[in-house]
């Protein structure tokens, strides 16, 4: 449970608010490189921490992240020409470069310099992993750029998608930390299902161990039949990051994860990966993992955006007698399964009318960091997992004798980065 004040501090990002001056200390997924297709490809509309920006391509194939409205007289620069280096605001003609110089201001007198008393609000941008960042924090502060193992995957084995959810971004994460719900909100009913570790031992027990980064937490299932216990090493790197054992229970060895960007204070972007560790992957693989996980594949989305077909307006595509006969919700789809639920709890939930129990330890202690980061950030200090901190660890999961102490098995030695 929060505290009124608490929740309020820790969910809005807008800019000026404490948490919003914490998030823009990281550098933010601000859209996928594919949206962003050529030199001088289509400008492209981009909200983030309750901004509204343009993304572009200048004809060097440099992004670019420039304010919304054209500072002439405001008009929106998404109706503007990207044309030779520039984005130009199609009402007057004034054209603003990657840095949001003014470079251009044809319908004032040749003589005039004006031009150079103007600046265009740009973001400094950097493309990496299929993914275009933004640093929307103080220049002095700039931080490297983040650099996960997954983003230094050799070509191929990493995928990066997203999706649009419409409810409040720690909501999202909150949701995607916890790891209990998995045993009921993602089961399905068939035999193999029902033969999941997580379908068989419903309370995992818990350990989270602070990180320079953030955490990482293991999620320790006992399956007393088999003698042993099923293990699963996630990792929360501040501010959005987790990290997670990739594939089913049978197949260890790959990353996924996500990482929840605001868009504002009431929608974020689901932003999933996939990190094959043993080799490159077919495109055809990436899609059907895709489409089995309820996202990613055109046919899932509403055409022209990267919104699920499957939302809110038509519950989900919920089928009671698939939920009587095949799965638990009777929605398809993993992440689509998880909107549903995290969605359902309205735009921003009312943390002071929880109930948490010791399932829940791994979200109560992010709550705490994101909470040290804002006063960290208060007292001038750089927050937590700003500086690069989680570029060695991979997550990993095992199963090992009932009466192994993790820490001390080769899984430990499955946590740390490879590539
Ligand atoms: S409003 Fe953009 S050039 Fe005038
Ligand atoms: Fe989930």
């Amino acid at each position: 449970m929060l505290k009124q004040e608490e929740n309020e501090l820790v969910t809005r990002v807008g800019p000026g608010t404490p948490m919003g001056d914490t998030m823009r200390r990281y550098w933010m997924p601000a859209l996928l490189s594919t949206e962003l297709p050529q030199p001088d490809s289509d400008p492209v509309r981009v909200r983030l921490l309750g901004e509204d920006l343009i993304a572009f391509r200048d004809s060097s194939g440099k992004p670019g992240l420039i304010q919304n409205n054209c500072p002439h007289r405001g008009a929106s620069l998404f109706f503007g020409r990207n044309e030779e280096s520039g984005l130009r605001c199609v009402y007057h003609g004034w054209k603003f470069d990657t840095e949001g110089n003014c470079v251009d201001m044809p319908n004032e007198p040749a003589e005039s310099d004006f031009k150079h008393k103007v600046k265009a609000t740009a973001y400094p941008t950097a493309e990496k992993a299929g993914v275009v960042w933004a640093y929307m924090g103080p220049a002095e502060r700039q931080p490297p750029v983040p650099d996960l193992e997954w983003m230094r995957a050799p070509a191929g084995h990493a995928w990066v998608s997203k999706t649009y959810e419409a409810c409040n971004w720690l909501q999202a994460m909150e949701g995607g930390l916890d790891t209990s719900h998995s045993s009921f909100l993602h089961r399905d009913l068939d035999t193999e299902g029902l033969a999941n570790p997580r379908a068989r031992s419903t309370a995992p027990r818990l350990e989270v161990l602070n990180t320079e980064y953030g955490y990482m937490y293991a999620s320790i299932r006992h399956l007393p039949e088999d003698k042993q216990n099923f293990v699963r090493i996630y990792h929360y790197v501040m501010p959005f990051y987790q990290l997670r054992a990739g594939g089913s229970h049978k197949t260890l060895g790959n990353t996924d994860g996500h990482m929840w960007v605001p868009i504002d204070d009431v929608t974020c972007w689901t932003y999933n990966f996939h990190f094959s560790h043993e080799g490159a992957q077919a495109y055809d693989q990436w899609q059907y993992y895709e489409h089995r996980m309820g996202r990613g594949l055109a046919e899932d989305y509403i055409p022209g955006t990267y919104k699920l077909k499957a939302n809110a307006s038509n519950d989900y595509g919920l089928s009671r007698e698939r939920q009587r006969t095949v799965n638990y919700t009777g929605i398809e789809g993993t992440n689509t399964q998880d909107f549903a639920v995290q969605e359902s709890m309205g735009p921003i939930y009312d943390r002071t009318q929880e109930h948490l129990g010791s399932a829940d330890t791994a979200i109560i202690q992010m709550r705490r960091l994101l909470l040290e980061a804002v006063r960290d950030v208060q007292d001038g200090r750089d927050p937590v997992g700003s500086q690069g901190q989680g570029s060695r660890v991979r997550p990993a999961q095992m199963y090992l004798p009932e009466d192994a102490n993790w820490p001390e098995t080769q899984l430990k030695e499955a946590l740390v980065a490879r590539y």
